[in-house]
């Protein structure tokens, strides 16, 4: 059931608001329009009537010039009368003809002869002026008085009185003007139905848009909006789409990221928890086992740790704003030392470890990320090498950057999963990681550290062949 506030809602809406504005902007065109019409129409009409009756007043006037000095004579008054009568017949009008005082003559509706008539008009022609006025009378309506002078030989003889009524004129304005309203009447509704469909074409979107913001305050991010054309309202409904997007992807990432945090938190907690019970639930173990137990213990509880320090780290990374600690940099003593240090590891597998220096390279860089960086890609290779392997690290320079290469002949990774290993948690072989003890954040957190110094990780890999990374620094704060 529809409720009175429902409607009162519907009608507060933005479709009712352009359509009343509508509405109200042809209803005052109309109104205007209307006042305009009838203005002009009445002008019109009235100044036509004016001059026809002044013309024929005049005609009248000049024909009557000749008689009226005779009008004494029956024969001459009969002319004048017929004159007179037959041109109120031709015109409509009440014609009447006076002398010089003002007494009626001639009259020819017959009811004023012999009184004397007070019309200003009169009085004016009287004086040799034309005139031509209208008046509203209570008995007749609206009148038009014309009255001329009858002069003969430069002399004033009389005048020509001319009454004629207007209701004609606003009879035929009256019919005009309703016309003209069933036509405005017409094209209201039409202006309310097609402002009705078109109110309807802004609002719908927005409407829909309204739900879909809605939808997505319920958690729903999978919203997307129809969108047509190319004006404000569809390219807001395309930046909605695109932020929608993005809000899809990072949500997705977030679930992948929490879900991936909790899976990797739960194995070195199971195998804990398994090495423990194992512990309590034996009667009388040996004391060796018991110190291998707890060593295996020990080493979980590393791990743990690692992946939470990593964890922690890359949060860290990800923060805006994040602060370099740029100094000047002897990059050649940088990776010199790193290789000293994970040298012992490389011995320990006979791995040859060698650095090529082409260039030597002084820079501005934060020392510590790029190092962090380097024992990474480094470490991955010494790690993914089988024993009596070889590692070569070079360092040479190309444009306007500097490129350190490190490459092993190593296991590789299959080209299907090199898309993916510089994801968080990512390890093409999960069974070895565990063995070799990797977070699978490595790769994650060095990326992220050489692109905060506007660098890039490559990669190039070939299974059972070795993989060669790459990272190039820009030279343009060398020092
Ligand atoms: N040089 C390499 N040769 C072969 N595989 C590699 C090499 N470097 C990285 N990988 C693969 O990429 C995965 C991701 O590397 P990453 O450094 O991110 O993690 P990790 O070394 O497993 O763990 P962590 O670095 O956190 O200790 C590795 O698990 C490994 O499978
Ligand atoms: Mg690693």
């Amino acid at each position: 059931m529809v409720t009175i506030l429902e409607i009162n809602k519907k009608f507060k809406g933005l479709r009712w608001k352009l359509v009343s504005t509508y509405l109200l902007l042809v209803l005052l065109t109309i109104l205007l329009i209307n006042s305009f019409i009838n203005e002009s129409l009445r002008m019109n009409y009235i100044t036509e009537k004016k001059i026809s009756l002044l013309t024929q007043s005049n005609i009248i006037a000049d024909r009557l010039s000749y008689y009226i000095r005779e009008i004494n004579s029956k024969y001459v008054n009969e002319i004048i009368r017929e004159i007179v009568k037959s041109s109120s017949m031709d015109i409509k009008s009440r014609v009447m003809v006076s002398d010089l005082d003002g007494n009626i003559l001639v009259d020819s509706y017959n009811t004023l002869e012999g009184d004397t008539l007070n019309e200003e008009e009169l009085s004016l022609a009287l004086l040799g002026e034309n005139v031509a006025r209208h008046h509203y009378l209570e008995e007749y309506g609206k009148v038009m008085y014309v009255a001329v002078p009858i002069v003969n030989k430069g002399k004033i003889l009389g005048a020509v009185f001319i009454s004629s009524s207007l209701e004609d004129i606003f009879l035929n304005i009256k019919t005009t003007m309703r016309k003209f309203m069933i036509l405005s009447f017409f094209g209201l509704m039409i202006t309310a139905f097609i402002s009705f469909i078109f109110a309807d074409i802004i609002s719908k979107p927005i409407e829909k848009l309204t739900e879909a913001v809605k939808q997505m305050a319920r958690g729903k991010f999978n919203q997307k909006v129809e969108v047509y054309g190319s004006d404000e309202i569809s390219n807001l409904g395309r930046a909605f789409n695109l932020m929608t997007t993005k809000l899809e992807q990072v949500d997705k990432q977030r679930r992948e990221f929490v879900g991936n945090v909790s899976h990797e938190l739960r194995t070195p907690l199971s195998s804990i928890k398994i090495l423990s019970e194992t512990l309590i639930h034996q009667e009388s173990t040996p004391e060796k086992i018991y110190k291998e137990f707890l060593k295996d213990i020990d080493s979980e509880v590393d791990r743990l740790n690692k992946i939470i320090d990593n964890l922690l780290y890359l949060v860290d990374l990800e923060k805006e704003n994040i602060h370099l600690d740029y100094q000047i940099t002897y990059v050649n003593y940088l990776i010199q030392k790193i290789i000293s240090n994970l040298k012992p590891l490389a011995d320990k597998k006979n791995i040859t470890l060698n650095f090529d220096e082409k260039v030597k390279i002084q820079v501005m860089l934060d020392k510590f990320k790029v190092q962090q960086s380097l024992i990474n890609i480094i470490g991955n290779a010494i790690k993914y090498t089988p024993e009596n392997g070889r590692v070569d690290v070079e360092l040479y320079t190309q444009q306007d950057s500097f490129v350190i290469k490190v490459k092993d002949n190593g296991i590789g990774i299959p080209e299907d999963e090199l898309p993916f290993i510089f994801d968080r948690f990512y390890r093409v072989d999960k069974a070895r990681a565990r063995k070799t003890g990797g977070t699978g954040l490595g790769l994650s957190i060095t990326q992220q550290l050489i692109a905060l110094h506007q660098g890039e990780v490559k990669v190039e890999s070939t299974v059972n062949k070795g993989s060669t990374f790459y990272i190039i620094l820009p030279l343009r704060s060398a020092v």
